[in-house]
């Protein structure tokens, strides 16, 4: 019951890593605060929880709205920046500058003001912990569109830079940097919905266990529980870093743990003859 008497705000909570953060935060003793987008999710989440949870509607990329989600929640001790979608899909060459802006008003601007409103609260209560939503795409290419990856390493940086900032009114600042976690994120992205979502979410199924070192899937309840120990006392000298929560996917190249990837040194082995 690390969150006993604490009362915490999670964006993005209707869903995936959010939705798990919350109800770990609720099962810990918070009262916890949702705000989403998605109406129908949210109220359901609140029903069921029996009123450890409660929904307000919030669109992150409002500034108005992020700070109305703040005001209602009331005195906090806990924010969990994690709201968030693909974005913009473009390579560097072809996007549209009013798509780059979008993705990172979605997946920037919201974390910065989600600081910016809480902060002061906070800090008037004497500190608290904020955990922000990154990536691994924050850390190497290749896990995520570039307008995507760009957001997030934004989002780690800022997580540092906030840290810095607010270490004076005793709030810590952290990230957790999920790396494949079966969600709703990938058929959300690509507006995926009926057969084609099933299907998608069985060929996601089949893949996420071996996109990594250790072989299942990635769960939502494995990121809220790095988020979980980041906003806890467990925590209380840890800030302005980052908990890579990928099943190993960023320790190396694949032929570096998956055998049945080729390497150039496995395959000058087997040119070398009569190796013993
Ligand atoms: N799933 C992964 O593999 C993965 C990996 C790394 C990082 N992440 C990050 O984790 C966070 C949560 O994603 P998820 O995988 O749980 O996906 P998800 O789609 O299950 O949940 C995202 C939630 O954010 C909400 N949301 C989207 N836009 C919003 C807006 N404008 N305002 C308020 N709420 C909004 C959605 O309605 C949804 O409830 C995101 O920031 C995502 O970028 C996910």
């Amino acid at each position: 019951m690390r969150f006993d008497g604490k009362r915490a705000v999670v964006t993005g909570g209707a869903s995936g890593i959010g939705k798990a953060t919350a109800l770990r935060l609720a099962q810990e003793g918070a009262e916890v605060w949702i705000g989403d987008v998605d109406e129908t999710g949210g109220h359901a989440l609140a029903a069921e929880s029996g009123g450890r949870i409660r929904f307000h509607r919030t669109d992150v990329t409002e500034a108005d709205d992020i700070r109305a989600l703040i005001e209602a929640a009331g005195p906090i001790d806990v924010l969990v920046n994690n709201a968030g979608a693909g974005g913009a899909r473009a390579p560097i060459d072809q996007i549209e500058p009013d798509d780059w802006d979008r993705t990172q008003i979605l997946l920037l601007r919201s974390v910065a003001l989600g600081i910016r409103y809480a902060a002061p609260v906070m800090g008037a209560r004497g500190g608290g912990a904020i955990v922000n939503t990154a990536s691994i795409a924050a850390l190497q290419t290749g896990a995520a569109p570039t307008a995507y990856s760009v957001a997030k390493a934004g989002v780690l940086h800022l997580t540092h830079c906030a840290a810095a900032d607010l270490a004076r009114l005793k709030i810590r600042v952290n990230a957790v940097c999920p790396g494949f976690i079966t969600t709703n994120i990938f058929t959300a992205a690509l507006e995926m919905n009926g057969d084609a979502r099933a299907q998608a979410d069985a060929a996601i199924a089949q893949v996420a266990a071996g996109a990594q070192p250790i072989a299942r899937a990635g769960s939502a309840e494995d990121a809220a529980a790095a988020v979980a120990y980041l906003a806890s006392e467990d925590a209380a000298f840890v800030t302005g870093t980052h908990i890579v929560v990928d099943g190993g996917m960023t320790i190396g190249p694949r032929h570096s743990w998956d055998p049945r990837s080729p390497s150039l040194f496995g395959m000058l082995e087997k040119m070398v003859p009569n190796r013993p």
